[in-house]
């Protein structure tokens, strides 16, 4: 791991490499149009990616099995703009970007061409679980010793993971979100699995593709909603090798379920994540869905 403005970065991880990053600081441009989908790994990248996708692109795409996500993965659709494959070949942008970058360390243009960012949270504790399973696949361990979860677990809690302290993460985006509402939005996996009709149609408006009444009444966000459903996402990306990454897309669906976790952590460990999360969230109103209700924290 490396140690870069305030997170930790492994110097290899996925397609995703420091350098990858440091040469998005140095190299990418933004465009005042573009709208980035900012995500800590694991909060729910791949469904938002998808929703989006769908949002802006459903007047060219029929609902059915030739639409993109049918036939892709999500992330083949979104690039990063700091993986490997996206600084070797940026010419596939279509003003959808996506970004696992702080945000203290975005490339300067994000902030100063006024570009948009769409940021999803996730309760750390099935973020934590979700990276755990997704580091075991992707290293190819089929191990599930439990010293592997203490050990990932010591260093989740302690920040040194991926992108960093996933709460300093949350965190960047969550003030830059109440500072500037208009170019921030702040959204919540938990809140999206509740009310998913609410979420998408706040993100269509949000992303500047909002739904007509007629639209609507012709069903068009519930169709968006099935499109980008995990079983429908998930049965699409099976047996598809990824282009862009260098993940097989199939380790981008588990479960997709709130509260996971509590069947992989001790009553301990969920007390540790909880009692970070509740004093590092303190005053920032980031509602997570906890013990089967929404805690305001
Ligand atoms: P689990 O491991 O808890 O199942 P990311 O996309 O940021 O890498 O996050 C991956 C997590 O989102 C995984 O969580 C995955 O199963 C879940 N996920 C992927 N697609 C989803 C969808 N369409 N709806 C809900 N959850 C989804």
């Amino acid at each position: 791991f490396w140690y870069h403005q305030g997170f930790w970065f492994q110097s290899e991880y996925a397609s995703f490499s420091l350098e990858a990053v440091m040469a998005s600081q140095d190299d990418f441009h933004a465009q005042p149009t573009d709208v980035f989908l900012a995500t800590y790994p694991k909060s729910g990248t791949t469904w938002l990616k998808a929703l989006a996708f769908a949002i802006t692109n459903r007047t060219k795409f029929s609902y059915g099995p030739t639409h993109p996500l049918a036939t892709t993965c999500p992330h083949d659709c979104v690039p990063y703009i700091e993986s490997e494959a996206y600084i070797n070949n940026p010419s596939y942008a279509n003003g959808l970007l996506a970004t696992h970058i702080p945000y203290t360390s975005l490339p300067k243009s994000i902030i100063s061409s006024g570009s948009r960012i769409v940021y999803i949270c996730r309760d750390p504790k099935d973020v934590f679980i979700s990276f755990w399973h997704f580091k075991k696949k992707y290293i190819d361990d089929s191990s599930t010793d439990p010293i592997m979860l203490e050990k990932a677990f010591e260093c989740f809690s302690k920040g040194v993971f991926e992108f960093g302290s996933s709460w300093d993460h949350v965190i960047g985006y969550r003030k830059a979100s109440l500072e500037w509402p208009d170019k921030i939005l702040f959204l919540n996996y938990e809140e999206m699995k509740r009310d998913a009709k609410n979420e998408v149609k706040k993100l269509a408006n949000f992303i500047g593709h909002p739904f007509t009444e007629e639209e609507e009444a012709k069903g068009e966000v519930e169709e968006i909603i099935k499109l980008c459903s995990f079983d429908k996402l998930s049965k699409a990306s099976k047996d598809r090798d990824a282009t862009p990454n260098v993940i097989s897309n199939d380790i981008f669906f588990r479960k997709g379920v709130v509260g996971d976790s509590v069947n992989h952590l001790t009553d301990e460990m969920i007390q540790i994540l909880d009692k970070i999360t509740t004093e590092k969230y303190e005053g920032l109103d980031i509602p997570i869905y906890n013990n089967d209700k929404f805690v305001v924290f």
